[in-house]
């Protein structure tokens, strides 16, 4: 999907974990997809979920405006609790731009790398496009490698 207009604006970029609510078998997990995506698609709004043991974490970017709402719906969710902010920062420009939602099923030990990596810039590096935190590239490597 193309967004001539979305990634004129500001772009920003939102990472968390969180702990899941109920056992998330199969089903559960493609309705809360189907439903994401559907929404993401209507905003603009792409990244990636991940889902292991009972922990999600959830890379989502988009215009500033569109990821504040989504924010704000992730975030009343009934499916999980605990959610702990680990990105939410201006990027220069998408990381998943073809990914309305991905989705993959990480072991326990890929997760926990990712979400306790640096996701935040140092204050010397916002303003440079090419930086990339240790976060983000640890996800892009896993998401290029991961089975799905
Ligand atoms: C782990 C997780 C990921 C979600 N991802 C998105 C998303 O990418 N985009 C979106 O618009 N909503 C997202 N949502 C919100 C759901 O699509 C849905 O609106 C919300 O779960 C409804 O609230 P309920 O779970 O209390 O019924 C997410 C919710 C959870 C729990």
């Amino acid at each position: 999907m193309l967004h001539p207009v979305s990634d004129m604006s500001d772009l920003q970029a939102v990472v968390y974990v969180s702990t899941a609510t109920q056992l998330m078998g199969v089903s559960r997990l493609e309705s809360l997809l189907i439903e994401s995506r559907d929404l993401n698609l209507e905003s603009g709004v792409t990244g990636v979920l991940l889902y292991s043991d009972g922990v999600f974490m959830q890379y989502f970017e988009g215009t500033e405006a569109a990821v504040q709402v989504t924010y704000e719906r992730i975030r009343g969710s009934r499916r999980h609790k605990g959610i702990v902010e680990l990105l939410n920062e201006p990027v220069a420009r998408r990381s998943f731009p073809d990914w309305q939602m991905g989705f993959a099923q990480p072991a326990r030990s890929e997760l926990l790398a990712m979400s306790t990596a640096r996701w935040r810039h140092m204050v010397n590096e916002v303003r440079d496009p090419s930086a990339t935190s240790q976060g983000l590239m640890l996800l892009h490597s896993f998401w290029k490698n991961a089975r799905r």
